[in-house]
């Protein structure tokens, strides 16, 4: 296993400590949901669950849609159960704290739980042309236009470190994909590009994203896939297009509209999301 100085370490055994007051669950595969995403399943048998405020040092999100909420139990679905879960409900970003290791602390926390797979979920506006809003979009790749990759002069050097051509599990990526194909539910492939937000883009910088490749923008997800990787976690990423970008999109943008696609779809989101847990072993 990879050694990370990426945080602080006293401020994870704080943050540890926190949580093993309050449970002993043992979690294996984690699942970040994003905006408006929160609330994916009925059939989660719930062990406990944890507030972020409960927890020394652990940022709490003032966004809407993000609960801020640690659930861990597992899914049980037809007399099969997933493996261990343990589930963010929300997620920090980037712009609410500007720092780097507030926005990785959940992952590197679930990693020192015992977590070994994560599935990270997120909202975003859509750029390629064959998208609509509603759709699901595997993230193939990611493209970064903060350039930022760490947060602190102390993690530079662990960052440097690691040069990968890969951030993602194929054989997750393989079982969501027949997931998809089995429960008839159409699944876009892309590049997801991380922006610092907190403001949508203009249709001018969408113009030029769309000519850089880009599939889909968003305002999370690339610094846990950084993190998730150095700590050698398994992941896969799923966005949902929950508008279509700014100029594309005859609507003026807005995160009421983000959480209401996020509303729309969500028996197709869950149904993908159940299979693809239970199918990980
Ligand atoms: N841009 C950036 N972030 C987003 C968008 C968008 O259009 N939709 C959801 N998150």
């Amino acid at each position: 296993m990879i050694d990370t100085k990426l945080i602080k370490q006293e401020k994870i055994q704080e943050a540890l400590s926190s949580i093993c007051r309050l449970t002993n669950f043992k979690p294996r595969l984690a699942l970040i949901l994003g905006s408006g995403l929160g609330d994916f399943s009925k059939n989660i048998s719930v062990v406990s669950s944890i507030l972020a405020s409960e927890i020394r040092n652990y940022p709490v999100s003032s966004v809407q849609g993000h609960a801020g909420k640690l659930i861990f139990g597992y899914l049980q679905k037809d007399s099969t159960h997933s493996m261990p879960l343990l589930i963010f409900q929300g997620r920090i970003h980037f712009y609410e704290f500007g720092s780097f290791d507030r926005v990785v602390f959940p992952v590197t926390i679930a990693h020192y739980l015992g977590v070994r797979k994560l599935i990270i979920t997120n909202a975003a506006g859509g750029l390629n042309s064959c998208f609509s809003a509603g759709d699901l979009m595997l993230i193939k790749d990611i493209f970064n236009l903060t350039f930022l990759q760490s947060n602190s002069k102390s993690s530079k050097q662990d960052y440097s470190t690691y040069t990968p051509t890969e951030y993602f599990d194929h054989k997750m990526q393989q079982i969501v994909l027949q997931c998809a194909a089995q429960l008839k539910i159409p699944l876009q492939q892309g590049t997801y590009c991380w922006l610092k937000g907190p403001s949508y883009e203009t249709p001018a910088e969408i113009q030029m994203l769309k000519r850089l490749g880009v599939d889909a923008v968003g305002m999370s997800t690339v610094p846990e896939i950084y993190t998730s990787y150095i700590l050698g976690m398994k992941t896969i990423g799923i966005s949902l297009i929950s508008n279509l970008a700014a100029g594309i999109s005859l609507n003026k943008l807005s995160h009421a509209e983000v959480t209401e696609t996020a509303n729309n779809v969500k028996e197709r989101f869950s149904e993908l999301m159940e299979n693809l847990i239970l199918s990980i072993n």
